[in-house]
């Protein structure tokens, strides 16, 4: 164990963020982009946990890195610019959350971690986890937040004495309502304990595993509920979900051009560049650098980014990545549209659709 960095005496604490992973439930976006690159109020899903992660004091970041690795890269760089030393760690293939603790142990090189899930979105931060872990340091120390659906989630039973008992990965009929968030704490007793379980019935080393084999060792496992929000941005819904979390706390900015017919209703966002003409923007919205909205309705809970295009429309609840072009659309919401997506309405044609879909695209058509 090499020592503390700041002269604090306390152990040194690393920070590993895993954004390898296949992203199949956010395709077909995750075909042309890492699903921790998907932007939440037109800033990387990663970029929140790497802010997080440097505002809690840790500078030694380690990235797991899968076939994205040169997006991940292009966009984190050295980490200089989140204040981060960012060291790559790349993942033979996406084996599980155990798995990338593996392929991380060399570099850990027995320090104590932060592990941050790079898809993942906590409010409140890492720091206040990191001073409790600090005052304890139990083997692993995990967050917890009840959800409605457990089955979709790493599951905790906690005892009446407020330990961990027993940790299950989407186990079909859930003893309780907590899942596990993707932060956790550990000494490096949980790579030690990695390395002593077998893939689960989905091939996997699942990080659940590895936290029960500390738990059947006798180890300290402690557990918190976290009191703000957490977003998992898997899938399309949750990614929405995140966007409008998100939101909820922007201050609205104008460094475009809104000219004197358009309207702004609540914390709106119009970056430089950006231009809104004859339109009412709802917020909370942001719109990216170049974005253009005329004649349209926009908002609430919407980022347009870089570039987007929105005219003669009506759009809500929704994130618009790069170049996106809507237009003479009645109403579109809860949509996700990945790079230079155009969704155009045909006056004259009702009741026809045109579709030039790519692979894993998903349309739900409204009746008419
Ligand atoms: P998941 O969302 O559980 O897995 P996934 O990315 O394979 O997604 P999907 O189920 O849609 O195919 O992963 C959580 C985070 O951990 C995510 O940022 C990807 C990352 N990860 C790795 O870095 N290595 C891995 O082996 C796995 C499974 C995930």
């Amino acid at each position: 164990m090499t020592p503390a960095a700041d002269g604090s005496g306390a152990p040194p604490l690393r920070g590993l963020v895993l954004a390898g992973g296949a992203g199949s439930r956010l395709r077909p976006i995750t075909h042309t982009s890492a699903k921790q690159l998907v932007p939440v109020a037109n800033k990387p899903i990663l970029f929140y946990g790497l802010e997080q992660l440097a505002s809690a004091g840790i500078t030694d970041v380690g990235i797991v890195v899968g076939d994205t690795r040169a997006d991940i890269e292009a966009a984190v760089g050295d980490g200089s610019s989140f204040g981060l030393e960012v060291t790559y760690l790349p993942q033979s293939a996406p084996l599980g959350l155990a798995h990338a603790v593996l392929t991380a142990a060399t570099w850990l090189g027995g320090d104590d971690f932060v592990m941050f899930l790079g898809d993942n979105l906590v409010e409140g931060g890492v720091a206040p986890l990191v001073e409790r872990f600090r005052a304890n340091r139990p083997a692993a120390q995990l967050l917890l937040k009840r959800v409605p659906d457990p089955r979709r989630f790493g599951v905790v039973e906690m005892d009446g004495a407020g330990r961990v008992r027993r940790l299950v990965e989407k186990p079909a009929e859930p003893r309780s309502d907590l899942a596990l968030v993707g932060v956790y704490l550990f000494t490096s007793a949980v790579v030690d304990a990695a390395r002593r379980i077998q893939p689960s019935t989905r091939g996997e080393l699942e990080i659940t595993d590895a936290i029960q084999r500390l738990v059947d060792d006798g180890l300290e496992v402690r557990a918190h509920e976290l009191s703000g929000w957490w977003l998992d941005t898997g899938k399309k819904d949750d990614l929405l979900g995140a966007n409008r979390a998100v939101l909820g706390g922007l201050a609205g900015r104008v460094e475009g051009m809104v000219d004197a017919s358009s309207r702004l209703v609540g914390e709106v966002v119009v970056e430089a560049g950006a231009q809104v003409c004859r339109s009412t923007i709802q917020g909370p919205a942001i719109l990216g650098p170049g974005a253009r909205v005329v004649d349209s309705h926009v908002g609430p809970n919407i980022s347009v980014a870089a570039r987007g295009r929105v005219e003669r429309s009506r759009v809500a609840d929704s994130v618009l990545l790069e170049d996106v072009t809507v237009r003479d659309v009645v109403r579109l919401e809860s949509s996700l549209l990945g790079r230079e997506a155009s969704v155009q309405g045909r006056a004259g044609h009702p009741g026809v659709h045109r579709l030039l879909l790519s692979d894993h695209s998903t349309v739900e058509l409204a009746d008419d």
